[in-house]
């Protein structure tokens, strides 16, 4: 068995997305593509990761069509939800190995880290990960955060190889359009002399990522961390195309 993959998005700036793409890629490639993953909920003020699954707990129990859609969901995939480890930027590493020695087999473990780049247990959990994912938007001080963190992650981690990050991609989360904006273009030019680079993939801005179970009624569900993406508003979402990509990249 090989060893698992460290996967993070992360960024400094919050509200970004960090929390909602975990979830989201890990949950599709769980649930859609059979691939083991388990989460770790490094974000010590939130906890964001486990607050979704307590809701999304919560809601498959509550609402009868939610419930209804998990029965016979579970009947067929026949698994127990991935695992969610709640713990702190400086226990994560620890926690994540003794997950691992009680026998735990997942392909990819996804991080779900906030905070600066000044911290140093966060320093410490970022130079763990095999691969980064820099969630960016077109708003001026999100994208000029992001930036500034991928370029201090660039240049004060990788460049001087004190960490096993591999590769490093940018991420344009809540775009107007399937496709990247002329600013999101203008902004890659401006980060490849930098010597960074985004995804191919670009998320669109939608009022799916609300959809949670929060609404009653016959609501699917798109961002769950017990169930995969309803096919109809997985449409037009990019999510199946950032899947695809991150696979390539993380070759799994
Ligand atoms: N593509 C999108 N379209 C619409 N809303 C989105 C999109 N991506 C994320 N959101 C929303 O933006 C908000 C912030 O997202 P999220 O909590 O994932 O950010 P974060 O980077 O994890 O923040 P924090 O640093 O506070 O943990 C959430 O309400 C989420 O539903
Ligand atoms: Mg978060």
């Amino acid at each position: 068995m090989s060893d698992p993959i460290y996967v993070a998005f992360a960024t400094q700036k919050g509200g970004v997305g960090k929390s909602t793409l975990t979830a989201l890629v890990a949950s599709y490639l769980y649930y859609v593509e059979g691939i083991e993953v388990a989460a770790v909920d490094c974000d010590s003020t939130q906890h964001s990761l486990n607050v979704y699954r307590e809701h999304d707990l919560m809601v498959t129990k509550e609402n009868p069509y939610l419930k209804r859609v998990c029965h016979k969901f579970y009947s067929q995939f026949k698994q127990k939800p991935y695992e969610i480890l709640l713990t702190s930027p400086a226990d994560a590493i620890a926690v994540t190995d003794n997950f691992l020695k009680a026998g735990n087999t997942p392909q990819v473990i996804f991080f779900d880290i906030t905070g600066t780049i000044n911290d140093h247990d966060i320093v410490n959990l970022i130079a763990n990960m095999d691969y980064l994912f820099v969630p960016i938007t077109t708003e001026t001080g999100e994208m000029a955060s992001s930036i500034s963190f991928a370029n201090n992650v660039k240049n004060k981690m990788m460049a001087t190889r004190v960490t096993n990050v591999k590769e490093m991609h940018l991420v344009w989360n809540k775009i107007n359009t399937r496709e990247k904006s002329r600013l999101c273009e203008i902004i890659d030019d401006y980060i490849e002399k930098m010597g960074l680079d985004s995804l191919d993939t670009v998320l669109v801005k939608s009022n799916k990522f609300e959809k949670d179970g929060r609404e009653t009624g016959n609501v699917g569900l798109f961002r769950s961390t017990m169930l995969p993406p309803d096919k109809r508003l997985l449409k037009g979402s990019n999510l199946e195309e950032l899947v695809s990509e991150i696979r390539n990249i993380i070759k799994v």
